[in-house]
């Protein structure tokens, strides 16, 4: 051994990194369930797919998000490439769709446009139960309409996906937050009640009264959340215009029985928001469960403008799926996905195992979830491993079965053998499944 190489036991193995985790066989079918049962509402809501890179200037989310924002002051993974560009993996989907929808002239299409989007997010946040550095969301943003209508219709979309998933147990919080000419004076008035309540306050939140005030409303820390109870509600500073904006969205979701509550102290935590704000959160949360929200979004009327567009309207919502697929878990959501093999090909002799290949390969076009051990040679260690498996049928094929052009279908519970064609292979087997199923 060379005298730089480390001696075998001083060899740590890796793990991945904290706030990240392997998604491992057993836990796809959660993945496959949440994710094509969102492609496949959201399609039929007609939203149109975009997959914007997982990393962007960094000033994008800085002038898209807010300086100010935890997920940009605190949590940005901020990458720093040769040539001197600042870039940033992102941390949410809203900006990124904003700049791509001003950059490909999105503009010019039929409005509203409606685009949807899943993949990873990077949120350097301590890490806890629902809560990680790498996550995943699924998310809508439409552009182009600013009737509460599109409001409404968004959050009766997210409520839709939630039945078709299974899901019971939830309630959706919401708030409006006006305009920022509305807001600019509320926050005048917050500020005032916060600095008389100063020494009661958590150190960020301290911080935060000068940074970003409306964030002390939605503070978890008890002794903060004491002194927002008093605080003034935007609620009742908002213009006319704005509060009938926020009760047509209201009586809209009254209509279409969506149960919500409104939270005066809901104002989410990115600064692009205007108007109606939501969160679709879990209700009778077991032990140990999350409380976190599932899903949030709302209006953000200035966003394009800000990033250099036309002043467009939007709104939009993205959901968690990690979160989702904990909450599936806690109501015990029964999954149609199906993750174990129904049928298992054994073979014996070289001229079956390369016959088994085609074998494989019409079961895989039939959509027959199958295993097997081609590597295997002896039929009792293949008869073996198709009994782990638990499946009802062993199709077992040697040098006769190659030369007749037939399969031994094998009854694995009574042991029970028979010989059938192999152009009816197919046909046979799914007769049996269903028969089976
Ligand atoms: P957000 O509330 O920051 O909003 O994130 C949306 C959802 O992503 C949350 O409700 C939660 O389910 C999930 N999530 C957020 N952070 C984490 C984390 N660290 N670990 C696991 N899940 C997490 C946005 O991102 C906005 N872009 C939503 C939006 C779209 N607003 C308008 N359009």
């Amino acid at each position: 051994m060379n005298s730089s190489t480390p001696k075998k036991e001083e060899l740590q193995p890796f793990a991945n990194p904290r706030g990240t985790q392997d998604i491992l066989p057993d836990q796809q079918k959660y993945w496959e369930y949440v994710v094509e049962t969102t492609k496949s509402v959201l399609q039929g809501w007609n939203f149109q797919r975009v997959d914007t890179p997982i990393f962007e200037e960094t000033a994008l989310f800085q002038r898209g998000v807010g300086q100010e924002t935890d997920i940009v002051s605190k949590e940005l993974f901020e990458l720093k490439p040769r040539g001197g560009s600042q870039y940033a993996l992102r941390p949410e989907g809203t900006a990124p769709m904003a700049r791509a929808y001003i950059q490909h002239g999105m503009r010019s299409w039929p409005h509203p446009v409606k685009l949807f989007y899943i993949g990873s997010f990077f949120r350097y946040d301590r890490p806890q139960k629902g809560r990680f550095r790498q996550l995943h969301q699924y998310g809508v943003e439409v552009f182009g309409s600013n009737a509460p209508i599109t409001d409404a219709q968004i959050i009766y979309v997210n409520h839709v996906l939630f039945k078709a998933l299974g899901l019971e147990d939830y309630v959706v919080h919401i708030n409006s937050l006006g305009e920022p000419g509305e807001r600019a004076t509320y926050i005048k008035l917050l500020k005032e009640h916060y600095r008389r309540n100063r020494q009661k306050l958590c150190k960020d939140c301290k911080e935060r009264i000068t940074t970003n005030p409306l964030r002390v409303l939605d503070c978890k820390e008890e002794k903060c959340q004491q002194v927002s109870n008093t605080a003034p509600r935007l609620l009742d500073h908002l213009s006319e215009t704005s509060k009938q904006h926020f009760e047509s969205v209201l009586s809209i979701l009254d209509d279409l029985k969506i149960p919500y509550e409104i939270k005066p102290s809901l104002v989410r935590g990115l600064d692009y928001y205007t108007h109606t704000v939501w969160e679709f959160m879990p209700k009778n949360v077991v032990e140990g469960g999350s409380q976190s929200a599932l899903s949030g979004g709302g209006r953000y009327n200035g966003l394009l403008k800000a990033l250099g567009g036309k002043d467009t309207p939007g709104v939009g919502f993205a959901g968690g799926i990690e979160r989702l697929i904990d909450r599936l878990k806690e109501e015990g959501v029964e999954l149609s996905v199906a993750d174990k093999p129904l049928v298992f090909v054994a073979q014996l002799g070289a001229r079956a195992k390369k016959e088994a290949l085609t074998i494989l390969s019409r079961l895989q076009e039939a959509q027959i979830p199958f295993s097997e051990s081609l590597d295997r040679d002896g039929m009792q260690a293949q008869l073996r491993m198709a009994d782990r498996f638990g499946v009802k049928w062993a199709l077992i094929i040697g040098h006769k079965e190659v030369l007749d052009k037939s399969i031994i279908f094998r009854n694995m519970e009574s042991g029970m053998q028979e010989v059938v064609p192999q152009e009816s292979m197919v046909a046979e087997l799914q007769k049996r499944l269903s028969l089976a199923g």
